[in-house]
């Protein structure tokens, strides 16, 4: 399994088991068999509305003597709600109580959208629900972020859907750089200049919803968005290699040297996910995969833009 080395030497394995979407019933299960399967890095967040059920999972296999603490990668996020500095700590230790840790591997600002502590963890109702990046910049946010790693509950700290305008500003203010950014990518949204600029600043990347997500919530999913898991392309690859189209979207994601969270809650697919790190794809076929861009977005974040508050899709991805 290929790695992604930390500047203290920590190591993260670049494929990890996603846990978005999953319900809270099967994500137990997920779980446990994907660590089984020799997972040993574990996507989480707040909002997921599934880190109980995580954390029984992983004081399962603890208990079972399957894996130790240390073996595991366990990444979670802020939810938007908890942007204030004095918000950050107390969210993040729900989090480590609900997955049952001392400490996560890497916690990440989820959105660069702050809300309304009230919100809870949800999404807000109306416009009244936002603040703006005004009045709780992402700059505020970062201190308690600091503050989490300075204090050992978090071993890495980063951000997640943050543009190269977004990590920008933040370097120019922080203290402690952020380690991480984890984005939606795919082959038709490759993200080659974010990509670039993360690598130049040192930053890890992640790819999320790195099959397309195909159950991803009503309010993302357009009448005419394309089917990534559908692609001829992709699909004439994986037959070339004797594997899953799945499995060629992993692998791409790996050979560019990002990390890559495959959400799957049944078993067969959480296995051969990770079975992909055995596949090589050629120069040939990862230029035929380039050809694919289109900067397609399936989390478009257009449930950030409401009328009368002060986001936008343009303000949100700085593009
Ligand atoms: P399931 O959980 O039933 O396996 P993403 O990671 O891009 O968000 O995509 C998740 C979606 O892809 C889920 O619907 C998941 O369904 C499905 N999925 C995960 N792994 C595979 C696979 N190897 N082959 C086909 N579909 C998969």
């Amino acid at each position: 399994m290929e790695n992604l080395t930390f500047k203290n030497g920590d190591k993260m394995p670049a494929i990890g088991l996603g846990t978005w979407k999953s319900d809270p019933g099967d994500v137990y299960n997920a779980v446990i068999a994907a660590i089984k399967s020799g997972y040993r890095h574990i996507d989480c967040a707040a909002i997921y509305g599934n880190e109980p059920e995580v954390g029984k999972a992983l004081q399962q296999v603890f208990n079972d003597g399957i894996v130790k603490r240390e073996e595991l990668w366990i990444t979670s996020k802020l939810w938007n709600n908890s942007h204030r500095q004095e918000e950050v700590l107390p969210a993040l230790k729900k989090t480590l109580e609900d997955l049952q840790l001392e400490y996560v591997d890497l916690y990440l600002v989820h959105w660069p959208v702050a809300l309304k502590n009230e919100v809870g963890l949800g999404f807000p109702d109306g416009a009244d629900k936002f603040l703006s990046l005004d009045e709780v910049p992402l700059t505020e946010t970062w201190k308690g972020m600091e503050q989490a790693n300075q204090e050992g509950l978090a071993k890495h700290i980063g951000v997640s859907n943050f543009s190269k305008k977004k990590i920008q500003d933040l370097v120019k203010a922080c203290t402690i750089k952020p380690e991480m950014n984890q984005v939606e990518m795919h082959p038709y949204l490759q993200q080659k200049e974010l990509v670039s600029f993360c690598e130049s600043e040192g930053i890890h990347m992640t790819a999320y919803s790195p099959l397309g997500s195909g159950d991803r919530p009503a309010r993302s999913k357009k009448e005419d968005a394309p089917v990534l898991m559908e692609d001829k392309t992709i699909h004439s690859i994986a037959k070339k290699h004797g594997c899953s189209a799945a499995q060629v979207l992993i692998s791409w994601a790996v050979n560019r040297g990002t990390a890559v969270i495959p959400k799957s809650v049944n078993p067969e697919r959480i296995q051969q996910n990770i079975d992909s790190a055995k596949i090589n794809l050629s120069e040939e076929d990862l230029q035929t995969i380039a050809d694919l861009d289109k900067h397609y977005r399936f989390i478009d974040g257009a449930f950030w833009a409401m009328e009368d508050n002060s986001y936008t899709l343009e303000s949100l991805w700085n593009e």
